[in-house]
This record gives C-alpha cells, structure tokens and sequence, in this order.
C-alpha cells in the first residue's frame, strides 16, 4: 500500500475530505474528556517536522497534535539537512522514511515537496509551500462551519493578493459546492493553469479586480499578509493598498458574515486593528483549529479516518 500523503486539497474527492473535516470536528469535541483517550493513532510513532521557514501556528499546532495523538514529535530545521543540497531530496525521503512514521515538511519549493512525497515510503503532510497551502484551508473551512453552518451555497470572499492559502480555497471551491469570489489587482491574479483547474473542476470561482464586488454580499471575507515567504515587495504594497480589508468594506458583506486570516497579520496593511478584533472575526478559532483538523489529517495518513 503506498503511503496516504497530505499534500494539496486537488488530491482528494469531496467525500475523503467531508470525513476528514467531520474527523476533526469530533476529534475537538472530545478533547479533554475521557472519550479522547480513544484519540491515539500515533501510539509508539514518530512524526518529523522539517522547517525550512519559520512558523507558529504551523509548528505548535502539530506538535501538540502528535503528542496528544501519542506520537512523539521530531523538529528538524532545513538549515540541518540542508534539503537538496547535501543529498538529492529522494535519498532525504528515503532515508528519513526509516526512522519515522510520517513526516510534515514546509519547503517553498512546491516540486520539491512532491518529489519528497514520491520517494518517502511514510505518508507526506504539507505544512505548507509557495504553491499551497491545504491543512490551513482544512482549518478554515471548520471554522467557517462552525461560525455559519454548511459551506454548501456559501458566498466566500478573497481580497488582496494571489498565494498559497487562495491556491488551496480554489482547490477547496472545487471539491465543495460554494463560490469563490476573488479580488487581486492585476498583475497578482491567480495562475491560468489554477484557473483553468477550477474550471475543469466545477469551481464556481468569480475574478474580479474590485474588492467591493467581490465582497457584496458574502458569508465569509478573507485575506492575507502582502508579502508572503518567498516574495520580494516589488510593487506589491502599492499595488494591494486599495484591497485593504477595513470595516467598511465589512459592511458590504452579509451581516453575519465572518473575517479570517490565517495568521501572521500585518495589522494596518491588508487588515485594519477594527476588523481584526471586531466582532466579526474568527481569526483566532482559526489558529486553534488548526491544532484540531490536523490531528484528523494525521489520523488520514495512517487510516485511522475512512471516507
Ligand atoms: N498560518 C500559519 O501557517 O502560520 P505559521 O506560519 O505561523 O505556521
Ligand atoms: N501566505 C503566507 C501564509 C503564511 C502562513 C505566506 O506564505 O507567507
């Protein structure tokens, strides 16, 4: 059997992601109470973190999550293995594959990640790269579920720039019947080659220059920092100003509508402080639920969750 990797949301079908997602809303559910002593998938294993760029969430959330799942956690920073560097990155995942059970790696390199992932005989988890960035979508949409009820006809709204968190919500919005509607400037709309996915994948996705239309109405607003790992300012700070998301443009969202950022904020740049602790936000029950949805990601990777 090869191994169940966790490496972008494009992977999966609808059903084997619905029952992650239910995994994890019951994993949270039973946290702390005695029914979660049956949580232990990871008894007597391993699980390796690479980091080749720095975290919080990413790094604590699994880290607690191993533990408590009953694996041990092994930090290794990409600094140590010097990843493609010392040894091709196949002789890393081979090699690695030996000592651990599974291991959840942050690279950049989107490529690289997979051929990690092909010659790793233990299952693979993105933690995130230039590309993708699927175990914060998986968070997210619990936290929208829990805040609004079912993503099923939702109207989730993008502002600011085209990265990694909107790559994975594009995926999302093709495995799941909501619409995505997506303000970028220009020059930083997503990919043809992901738009051309989310059409061959039934994405009801809406691009659209004006963060005003793309946010009338919605259920949900989101947005990220300008600059993520990886890019250089260029013009970007010019460029994504008018997609700022501040309490008017708030108003233009349903009245219950949710904001979330998956974190780190750059707070007066694509966020004002308002919105970021107005009553609006869910912006921290997103960083818990990382901890949450992927526990029942690690539980995927080593069969513990069917679809
Ligand atoms: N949202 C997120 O992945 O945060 P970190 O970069 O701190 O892990
Ligand atoms: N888009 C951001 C997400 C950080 C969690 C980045 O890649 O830096």
């Amino acid at each position: 059997m090869p191994p169940r990797h966790f490496i972008d949301l494009s992977d999966f079908t609808t059903r084997e992601l619905r029952a992650m997602l239910d995994a994890g809303r019951d994993i949270k559910a039973r946290r702390r109470t005695p029914a979660s002593q049956g949580d232990r998938p990871l008894d007597g294993k391993t699980v390796a973190m690479i980091f080749d760029q720095p975290s919080l969430r990413t790094r604590a959330s699994f880290e607690v999550g191993i533990r408590e799942l009953g694996g041990a956690p092994m930090m290794v920073t990409g600094r140590e293995i010097e990843l493609g560097e010392r040894e091709s990155v196949a002789d890393t995942a081979r090699v690695f594959s030996r000592y651990v059970d599974a291991i959840m790696i942050r690279i950049l390199d989107h490529g690289q990640l997979r051929e990690f992932a092909r010659h790793a005989t233990v299952p693979v988890i993105n933690g995130l790269t230039k590309t993708s960035h699927p175990c914060q979508v998986m968070a997210d949409i619990m936290t929208f579920e829990e805040h609004r009820g079912s993503l099923q006809k939702a109207r989730i709204a993008w502002t600011g720039d085209s990265n990694n968190v909107l790559a994975s919500w594009i995926h999302a919005a093709g495995r799941f019947d909501f619409e995505l509607h997506v303000a970028t400037p220009a020059e930083l709309a997503p990919s043809r080659a992901l738009q051309d996915w989310a059409s061959e994948n039934g994405a009801r996705l809406k691009l659209t220059t004006k963060p005003e239309e793309a946010v009338e109405g919605a259920d949900c607003v989101i947005t990220d920092c300008w600059v993520s790992m990886g890019d250089k300012e260029g013009n970007r700070h010019n460029l994504l100003r008018p997609f700022q998301v501040d309490e008017a443009l708030m108003r233009r969202a349903a009245r219950e509508a949710v904001f979330m950022h998956c974190l780190p904020a750059t707070r007066g740049e694509e966020v004002t402080d308002a919105v970021m602790d107005g009553p609006q936000s869910v912006v921290y029950d997103e960083a818990e639920n990382r901890l949450h949805a992927q526990k029942a990601i690690l539980a995927w990777c080593f069969g513990q969750v069917q679809a």
